[in-house]
């Protein structure tokens, strides 16, 4: 692993709501409200690197300096379930574009396949913030920033809730140059590449298609 690279977020608040989200009681209703309340404190801490511009203000009092973000970020949720994380996020940084990426995992192979990618045109000069809540095999976060790079953005985040060590291995392999900012770092996959412990599979628990 490249520990540098890593950001793994021992914030309170975000453990509370993960040990939540994980509950086979939790129903869909509350586990889109705790990915959503999550993706909102992740994106906060995500954030905090992000490049301010000097400009100037007029207060009703005097005339000042102040440092504003020059609009630049792209959110690209994976689909399905990165889309739990994208309304929280869009709160934080209402500016931001929004783009799309979706793969799912082929359950036998347990690769990622491509069926829908559309980016904002000006991708390549945006900091862009790949969410998804689960980074398992590492697979389908790889394929996505490849996707980016292809297109030419260079300055990619990665927004997982929940990884594992493997994901993290692969995505720091083929992207060493990517910030992987995690909730937790849970212990393993099991033979069908779930998380463990996890929270079994999100997409469906977050779209009630179980
Ligand atoms: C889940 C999850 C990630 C992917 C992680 O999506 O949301 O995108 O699996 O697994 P990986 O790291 O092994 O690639 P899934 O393929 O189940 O699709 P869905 O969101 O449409 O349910
Ligand atoms: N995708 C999920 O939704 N959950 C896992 O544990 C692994 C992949």
């Amino acid at each position: 692993m490249i520990p540098e690279k890593l950001h793994i977020m021992n914030h309170p608040l975000i453990s509370h709501k993960i040990s939540m989200l994980r509950s086979v009681g939790t129903d869909t209703r509350d586990f889109r409200d705790l990915v959503s309340e999550i993706g909102h404190l992740m994106g906060y801490e995500a954030t905090r690197d992000l490049p301010l511009v000097e400009t100037e203000i007029d207060t009703p009092l005097a005339h000042t300096r102040g440092k504003v973000l020059p609009h630049q970020v792209c959110l690209v949720p994976i689909l399905r379930a990165g889309l739990g994380m994208v309304d929280a996020m869009l709160t934080l940084i209402p500016a931001a574009r929004v783009g799309h990426i979706g793969l799912y995992r082929d359950p036998r192979t347990l690769k990622p396949v491509e069926y829908y990618c559309k980016l904002p045109t000006d991708v390549a000069q945006r900091i862009v913030l790949v969410l998804d809540p689960m980074l398992a095999t590492g697979g389908s976060a790889s394929a996505a920033i490849s996707f980016l790079k292809a297109r030419g953005a260079s300055r990619i985040k990665m927004v997982n809730i929940i990884g594992a060590p493997e994901g993290v291995d692969v995505v720091q392999r083929e992207h060493p140059d990517v910030d992987i900012y995690l909730g937790s770092l849970d212990e393993k996959l099991n033979d069908h590449g779930y998380i463990l412990p996890g929270l079994g599979d999100a997409g469906d628990r977050l779209f009630g298609t179980l």
